[in-house]
C-alpha cells in the first residue's frame, strides 16, 4: 500500500550563512545580509505555492546583540526595508504577517515597522509569514513560567490545571492553532544545531539541514526538501505506521 504522505503545514527555517556567502564574494557581511533578505522574499512565495499553512523564519537571535554594532544596526534596518519594498506584493497574496520576540527591546523604528506589518495584514486569510526576531527560546520559556507563576500567584491559575497544553498557550507560537509546533525545521549553511530556536516547539519536528548558504536556497531546493519530508515515518513514539 502506498504510504500517505505527511501534510507539511508548520516550517521553520534558521536562516543561517549570509556572512560566510559574502566572504566567498570577498564582499562585506551586509551584502549577504541584503541577498539574504531579498530570498525571503523568493523563500516566502514558494512556501505559499506549496500551500504552506505558517512559515516561520529566524531572522535575529537574542544571542545576535553580540555582533559588532554596525551590523547589528544594519540588522535592525532589514524589517524597514523589507516591509518598504514587499508589502504590497504580500497583501496581493494575502499574507498574514507576525513578528514574534522581545520587540520591545527593538529601536523605536524598527518595532514600528513591525507593529505596521501586522497590523496591515491583520486580516488577510493567507499564508502567516512569521518572523523570529530578537527571539531567544530559553527567555521564552522563562517568560512563560513566570506568566504561570503570577497567575498562581493572584488566584486566576491552578497549578494543577498546567499541563503541556496549558504551558504552550504561553508561548509566542500560541495563535498558531494546531499549527503552533513545526512540522519541518530546515537550517542551512551546513551547520546542525538550533541556536537557541523554539525548543519546546521541536519536541517531534522534523529536522533537515543543507550545506547551501541561505542566499543561494532557491525554490527548487525548498521544494527537493519537501519532498524529503513527504517520505518520512513520524511516529511520535508509537510503531512504525503500516
Ligand atoms: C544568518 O547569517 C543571519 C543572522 C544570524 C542574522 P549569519 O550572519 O549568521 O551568517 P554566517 O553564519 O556568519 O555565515
Ligand atoms: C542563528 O544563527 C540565528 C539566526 C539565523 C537568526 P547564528 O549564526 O546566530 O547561530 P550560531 O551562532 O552559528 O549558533
Ligand atoms: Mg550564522
Amino acid at each position: 500500500m502506498a504510504k500517505k504522505k505527511n501534510q507539511l503545514d508548520h516550517l521553520a527555517i534558521i536562516m543561517d550563512g549570509n556572512g560566510r556567502w559574502a566572504k566567498e564574494r570577498h564582499l562585506p557581511r551586509f551584502v549577504g545580509h541584503r541577498e539574504g533578505m531579498e530570498n525571503i522574499r523568493r523563500i516566502a512565495l514558494a512556501a505559499d505555492d506549496l500551500g504552506i499553512k505558517v512559515l516561520t523564519l529566524y531572522a535575529f537571535s537574542t544571542e545576535n546583540w553580540a555582533r559588532p554594532k554596525a551590523e547589528v544596526d544594519y540588522l535592525m534596518n532589514l524589517p524597514i526595508h523589507f516591509f518598504d519594498h514587499y508589502m504590497p506584493e504580500l497583501m496581493a497574496h494575502h499574507v498574514k504577517v507576525n513578528i514574534m520576540g522581545f520587540l520591545d527591546e527593538l529601536p523605536p523604528k524598527t518595532y514600528q515597522v513591525t507593529q505596521k506589518a501586522m497590523a496591515m495584514t491583520a486580516q488577510n486569510s493567507g499564508m502567516i509569514l512569521n518572523f523570529a526576531f530578537n527571539y531567544g527560546a530559553r527567555r521564552e520559556i522563562v517568560t512563560a513560567v513566570k506568566q504561570l507563576v503570577s497567575q498562581v500567584q493572584t488566584g486566576t491559575l491552578s497549578a494543577d490545571d498546567i499541563d503541556e497544553q496549558h504551558f504552550s498557550k504561553a508561548l509566542m507560537t500560541h495563535q498558531f492553532g494546531d499549527y503552533q509546533d513545526p512540522d519541518l525545521l530546515l537550517r542551512t549553511s551546513g551547520e546542525q544545531r538550533l541556536s537557541n530556536f523554539l525548543l519546546w516547539q521541536l519536541a517531534y519536528t522534523e529536522l533537515s539541514f543543507t550545506k547551501k548558504y541561505w542566499p543561494d536556497f532557491t525554490k527548487e531546493d525548498l521544494i527537493q526538501v519537501v519532498k524529503d519530508y513527504q517520505m518520512r515515518d513520524r511516529r511520535f513514539g508509537q510503531i512504525e505506521s503500516e
